[in-house]
């Protein structure tokens, strides 16, 4: 008998091999557990047997009926399976070539600043790096900004609320909290907890209080630059400034500083590049960003002998370059995270 019940299971084993569909699944299956099936008749059996003999066949049976029952589920769910990838039209076919393995790429602003920070380490510029949420004293009183600078308005800042719990971490206690407008606050910064001589660069995120179109937003990146030392000049700066544009732009490219005025740099200038290779603005004067030499009062502000101590300056837009280097018309495209825009990159790693 117990022979018997051996021999259903591997009846229902072979024909595991042979249903491939849901029909076939369920004649199979009635075909040992359905009410004529070959397990359910052997049960019966067990009516004519010696009363002794009842146990040891009664188990054997459950047993058998586990074994029947956990191949039909596990052929059943190979069915709905293949049946859903099927259906996704994604049968699978080992002789396909793989789906390709799509790599990431670099942030076009990530790309941007990574190249730039390089380019001044080779000029010996370390890097340094403050907090985004700064002092008035910092962002504006330290770089000679006087009170009315219509920098400091409402309008372009994004200022605390003076009920705001950061509004109160303050080393003066009563000094007003902002995003930071510039990078510049790090020059204060860097001077106050580095002892010149000392050359800096530092990028980060700046804030103001724009309303957001194709070349302004609220939120954006730059670059400063700060050499502190003994008997700097002009031509430290425009050098330095030169060797970092090639660098990024071209060999090609032409500089050009022309007057301007910063509170925190005197004599201040814009600097203009011109380049063969930069699409729409080739061959045209474009201005890419503000310089200058360290304003003596801004030394004296930190605690520097303005009569050791000088030194020039920078800003840069790290969107600003970005765009002009691949003509983008809309600083948008750099915050919306949409791969069409962002998998034309392969910014260097
Ligand atoms: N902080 C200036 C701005 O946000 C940019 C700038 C100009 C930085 C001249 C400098 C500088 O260090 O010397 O517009």
């Amino acid at each position: 008998m117990e022979n018997d019940l051996q021999a259903i299971v591997a009846q229902a084993e072979a024909c595991q091999a042979e249903v491939s569909s849901r029909s076939d699944w369920d004649q199979a299956k009635a075909a040992i557990l359905g009410p004529k099936g070959t397990l359910t008749q052997a049960s019966k059996l067990i009516g004519t047997l010696p009363r002794e003999e009842k146990p040891a066949f009664g188990q054997a049976l459950n047993k058998a009926k586990k074994q029947v029952e956990a191949l039909f589920a596990m052929t059943l769910s190979n069915i709905e399976e293949k049946a859903d990838l099927l259906a996704l039209g994604q049968a699978y076919d080992p002789t396909l070539p793989a789906i390709p393995h799509r790599s990431g790429s670099l942030h076009p602003l990530t790309a941007t600043r990574r190249k730039v920070v390089s380019t001044f380490r080779k000029l010996g510029f370390t890097v340094a790096e403050a907090t985004e949420a700064e002092t008035e004293w910092f962002c504006f009183d330290a770089l000679n900004t006087p009170a009315d600078h219509p920098a400091r308005d409402e309008q372009d800042t994004l200022f605390f609320k003076p009920d705001s719990k950061w509004a109160n971490v303050s080393k003066k206690g009563n000094e007003a909290h902002l995003l930071r407008t510039h990078t510049s606050s790090v020059q204060i910064r860097t001077m106050m907890c580095e002892k010149p001589p000392l050359r800096v660069i530092a990028p980060g995120r700046c804030f103001r209080r724009d309303t957001v179109d194709a070349t302004h937003s609220a939120n954006f990146h730059q670059l400063e630059g700060l050499c502190i030392d003994r008997n700097v000049t002009l031509l430290d700066l425009k050098g330095t400034l030169d060797y970092f544009l090639k660098e990024t732009f071209g060999s090609k490219v032409q500089t050009r500083l022309r007057p301007s005025f910063f509170p925190f740099t005197e004599p201040s200038f814009e600097v203009d590049l011109k380049a063969p290779n930069l699409g729409k603005l080739s061959n045209k004067w474009i201005e890419i960003m503000g310089c200058g030499l360290v304003d003596p009062e801004v030394l004296n502000l930190v605690g520097l002998a303005e009569n050791e101590w000088s030194g020039f300056a920078f800003g840069v837009g790290i969107e600003r370059i970005t765009m002009i280097l691949h003509g983008i018309d809309d600083i948008r495209h750099f915050y919306q995270n949409d791969q069409r825009f962002l998998s034309q990159f392969t910014g260097p790693a």
